[in-house]
């Protein structure tokens, strides 16, 4: 049997909408109102509000395929498993069914033979087998049980396995997870995840949201209970396919036999092609969401990813640019299936190819420095010899004769990106271009001791950004995105209607605003922006939220950008004043303050070009 990732993909959504869900599209990759991460990393993160209680204009039962980025693991991206990029099948349950549904339906769809007809005896589960903060969860075995799972199939795993949360804080709540056997033939009697861990690949995951974890040491209810699951479409089509890796599914053959044409077959690293298929995909799909090349935030990512795909190229010996014609392969998948990719295309090329140039200007920088460096250490190195006097052991160790520095290397890394393979293959090859009478060694250690102090910086800082907490700060950002609706009425009644959302970010210090203009928006018209928002919310206005038909929102004139990302019933966010009047009509996913009252004072702090035809706006909210 071959099945597709199309065909899982279509058959997930229309099981669920068989069982009464509403099929929603995958929000973007980059979150919005929601500075905690940089990207969804899960189904459930553009669900949050409405897993706290906020209603869904969809309904009570959802399902989709999230878009999602993790790049905790960018390090082992090229083994079996790991993926940048990765699609998530999902169905929610939003205060609707519970246990009892939620695992017969992922049963039922699993095994029965009209939907993925998977042998039941190849199948395991886990449950939470209970702490302080939940009891053991008796319910879910009970339920697997009675669906026939033999108790030898069912593990019961701690806190540290079977309890499942986005963040430090928010909903979260125990878990059942469904794991297939991994090895040849039937597994024997009694393995489980927990007896036979590596055997047990998991495949889906039934979160049983039922509480808000509001900081370290307070777990509340959640408003009603609700279910979010988790089915990473690539593990899925291996799984379903007798696979053994991501990247013999049909996402990424194709690119891999691409890869080995262009390069050749004696140059071909797997390794190498793995990643670049991966992080070209996660790249495409970047870009389609808006996300450019930068030194910071969502753009530091793309770039690092583009770059060392570019990297593993030129490690294969290939130096020209490449890279969209790999993501043309990726477009022509995915543009069936995201409207992000199919109305970005041209887009995706463009940046891809500039980025391209850029980093090949940068290695030729780093190439002229490799030469420097190299030509001082052999001054040196002449120097110390012909010095005429003795010379121990110790000391000729200390200077180390003829070896490229590691710190060196890692410099050259850091400000170049330039690979320490590279710093290796041309003092070793090509190291008659460096005036050298032979090879030249690295001091390898010495690079990843820098490299690795490096890596732990980095991640603690990265950790940094997960502290903010969805209860401490959730106040500050609800109102700073009221304030964003505010701002853009204001801005198109100061500046003309050409004024368009073209991106955001909030945290709870600060908005940061993106819109089209032309031009420098002078003082006077941002100080008529302020006192537009200013009155809005001295005027004690409140936010009200109404439901309409997608095509009737945008016959009426309704603000809105994205629209393409809303559902058929999309949320329109009113904001009125006590003395009547409209301050902003837009369409939007909220959440918002309820009334004006304690917003503060609204304050511009910055306005600057964010790129061609697009200008940005940083403001506060002063208390
Ligand atoms: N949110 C759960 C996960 O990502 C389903 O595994």
């Amino acid at each position: 049997m071959h099945i597709t990732s199309a065909e899982i993909r279509s058959k997930y959504l229309e099981f669920f909408k068989s069982k009464n869900h509403a099929v929603i599209p995958s929000a973007s990759l980059v979150p919005e109102n929601d500075p905690s991460v940089l990207f969804n990393t899960a189904g459930m993160q553009p669900l949050i509000p409405y897993l706290l209680g906020e209603r869904h204009p969809s309904g009570v039962r959802l399902a989709d395929v999230q878009k999602c980025v993790r790049t905790g693991d960018i390090d082992d991206v090229g083994d079996d498993t790991h993926l940048t990029f990765f699609e998530m099948l999902g169905n929610w349950s939003l205060g609707d069914y519970f246990k009892a549904d939620s695992i017969a339906w992922s049963w039922e769809f699993l095994t029965d033979k009209k939907w993925l007809a998977l042998d039941p005896r190849m199948i395991s589960v886990t449950v939470f087998e209970g702490d302080e903060n939940a009891p053991r969860d008796e319910e879910s075995a009970t339920i697997w049980k009675s669906l026939g799972m033999p108790t030898d199939r069912i593990a019961y795993l701690p806190v540290e396995d079977n309890w499942w949360a986005a963040g430090p804080t928010g909903p979260c709540g125990p878990d059942t997870e469904i794991f297939y056997y991994m090895g040849e033939g039937l597994p024997p009697a009694g393995s489980n995840k927990g007896t036979d861990s590596k055997m047990w690949m998991e495949i889906w995951n039934n979160v049983f949201m039922q509480y808000n974890r509001v900081d370290e040491k307070t777990l509340v209810n959640l408003p009603a209970q609700c279910v979010d699951t988790g089915m990473g479409l690539e593990r899925c089509t291996v799984t379903l396919n007798h696979m053994k890796s991501v990247y013999e599914t049909d996402s990424f053959a194709p690119v891999l036999a691409r890869i080995r044409e262009i390069v050749g077959e004696s140059n071909y690293n797997e390794k190498s092609a793995r990643i670049i298929a991966d992080h070209t995909r996660a790249a495409t799909h970047m870009i389609a969401d808006g996300v450019v090349p930068k030194n910071v935030d969502q753009g530091y990512i793309l770039r690092r990813l583009i770059r060392r795909a570019i990297r593993e190229f030129y490690k294969m010996g290939y130096e020209q640019a490449i890279l969209s014609e790999i993501s043309r392969m990726y477009i022509a998948q995915f543009e069936g299936i995201y409207e992000s990719v199919k109305m970005n295309k041209e887009k995706i090329l463009e940046e891809l190819k500039r980025e391209e140039e850029k980093f090949g200007k940068t290695l030729k920088d780093g190439i002229n420095q490799l030469r420097k460096i190299v030509q001082k250490k052999k001054f040196n190195d002449e120097c110390y010899l012909e010095d005429k006097f003795p010379k121990s052991k110790e000391q000729i160790d200390l200077i180390r004769l003829n070896e490229f520095s590691g710190y060196d290397a890692f410099n050259l890394f850091e400000t170049y990106w330039f690979p320490i393979e590279m710093v290796e293959e041309e003092l070793s090859h090509n190291f008659a271009n460096y005036g050298l009478q032979k090879p030249m060694t690295v001091g390898k250690e010495d690079f990843y001791e820098a490299f690795q102090k490096h890596q732990e910086l980095s991640r603690t800082a990265s950790e940094g950004k997960f502290k903010w907490g969805l209860a401490d700060s959730w106040v500050e950002t609800t109102a700073l995105h009221t304030a964003c609706h505010l701002m853009l009425a204001g801005l198109r009644k100061v500046l003309g209607d050409h004024v368009h959302q073209a991106g955001s970010n909030i945290t709870s210090e600060r908005l940061r605003f993106d819109f089209t203009h032309g031009e420098k928006v002078n003082p006077e018209q941002l100080k008529a922006v302020e006192d537009y928002v200013n009155e809005a919310i001295s005027a004690r206005s409140t936010m009200v939220m109404t439901e309409m038909d997608k095509a009737e929102a945008q016959r009426t004139g309704v603000s809105g950008s994205f629209w393409e990302k809303y559902p058929d019933i999309v949320k329109i966010y009113t904001m009125t004043g006590a003395n009547g009047t409209v301050y902003t009509r837009e369409l939007c996913g909220g959440p918002h303050v309820e009334t004006s009252e304690g917003m503060g004072v609204f304050k511009i702090q910055k306005e600057e070009a964010s790129s061609a035809g697009v200008r940005r706006i940083k403001a506060v909210l002063v208390k």
